[in-house]
């Protein structure tokens, strides 16, 4: 099952537009977080869960090389992309006793490593539910009013840069794994039934305040290496069926996005689809550096480390060519 894998895309560079312009580093005073491994920057090791990563290898790059939590060699896209905002260089777990809301309010992080949009995929390894996440915000709004006052923490909420990213699990560790939704759904089915989720899920968060979003789709979730590992009749291949089946999510979850921002006033919502980069990388290893022979080599989760490496130096080198941006961009996608 694939508990630990690669993040995805969050990869991509966090752009948003605000009127027909590159945001600027001051316009998001927080980067605040919800999904799954791709993201977790810890909360999975203070809740029952045997979904962890607080131990070595992990974190061997991590400042002190300190496992942290972080499904990850060092930090995690949420990270980098608080940085490029001019914010922390990590961004704190909400779980973690270690933090208060004097750090939380210029960036937070509620994802859970294994959890997805179908709270049958949270059940499953006992993690977060995204709904539950999502309680985990309006608690965090609360401490930040009286932290900072009504009107501050209306700001930070406006304001604020809303990372989601999960799903994989979904597919991985509950559709194709488990029978309960199976039985019921056709892959297609079941990836509307997840679209639908996604759409309240997002309505929430609006609802609560937030506006500016960047949505991640699902990575070629049939190359990761447990997938790979454990494909024995393809000779350890990519498994295209779960690929297909993530290029089809991805293209409904675009679709969503194309009806929020019509729909709701205010709401931004960047579409960071992941993908392409992704298989670019499995497909043309050499093009990319010697990182890849790593990540086949693995036989279990924690061998992406390398690939986690590899993409944030990439996306490092990106963020810097992007402060020579002017502010006249007018795409809404960037790919690294
Ligand atoms: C947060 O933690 C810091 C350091 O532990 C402490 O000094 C501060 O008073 C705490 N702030 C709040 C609002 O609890
Ligand atoms: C799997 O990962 C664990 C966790 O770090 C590591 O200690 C172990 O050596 C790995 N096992 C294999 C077979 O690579």
């Amino acid at each position: 099952m694939a508990f630990t894998y690669i993040s995805a895309g969050l990869l991509i560079l966090v752009l948003l537009l605000t009127q027909g312009s590159i945001l600027v580093k001051a316009k998001v005073p927080a980067v605040i977080v919800f999904g799954d491994s791709s993201v977790d920057t810890g909360n999975n090791n203070v809740i029952a869960t045997v979904l962890k990563s607080n131990f070595h290898p992990y974190g061997r790059d991590f400042e002190g090389g300190r496992p942290t939590g972080r499904f990850c060699n060092g930090r995690v896209p949420p990270d980098f992309i608080s940085e490029a905002f001019g914010l922390k260089p990590t961004i704190p777990a909400y779980l973690d006793p270690a933090y208060n809301i004097s750090d939380f309010a210029s960036g937070v992080c509620f994802a859970s490593a294994g959890t997805g949009y179908d709270i049958v995929t949270s059940s499953v390894l006992n993690v977060i539910p995204l709904l539950k996440e999502l309680e985990y915000f309006q608690d965090y709004q609360n401490k930040l009013r009286a932290y900072v006052g009504e009107a501050k923490a209306k700001e930070i909420v406006t304001e604020a840069l809303y990372l989601v990213s999960l799903g994989t699990n979904d597919f991985l560790e509950n559709y194709y794994i488990f029978p309960q939704r199976r039985a019921h759904l056709s892959p297609t089915q079941f990836q509307d039934f997840l679209i639908g989720l996604a759409e309240n899920f997002l309505r929430k968060l609006y609802n609560l305040g937030a506006r500016k979003f960047s949505l991640t789709g699902l990575p070629p979730m049939g190359c990761l290496p447990l997938e790979r590992t454990t494909n024995f009749p393809g000779h350890h291949d990519c498994v295209e069926e779960y690929n297909n089946v993530a290029l089809e999510f991805n293209g409904k979850l675009s679709s969503l996005a194309i009806k929020l921002n019509r729909e709701l006033p205010g709401i931004r919502i960047l579409d960071a689809e992941a993908f392409k980069i992704f298989d670019q990388i499995i497909r043309k290893p050499d093009a990319y550096g010697k990182f890849y022979l790593s990540f086949l080599e693995s036989t279990n989760g924690s061998s992406f480390l390398c690939v986690h490496h590899f993409l944030f130096d990439k996306l490092k080198l990106f963020l810097d060519f992007l402060k020579m941006f002017s502010t006249t961009i007018k795409s809404t996608h960037i790919y690294i």
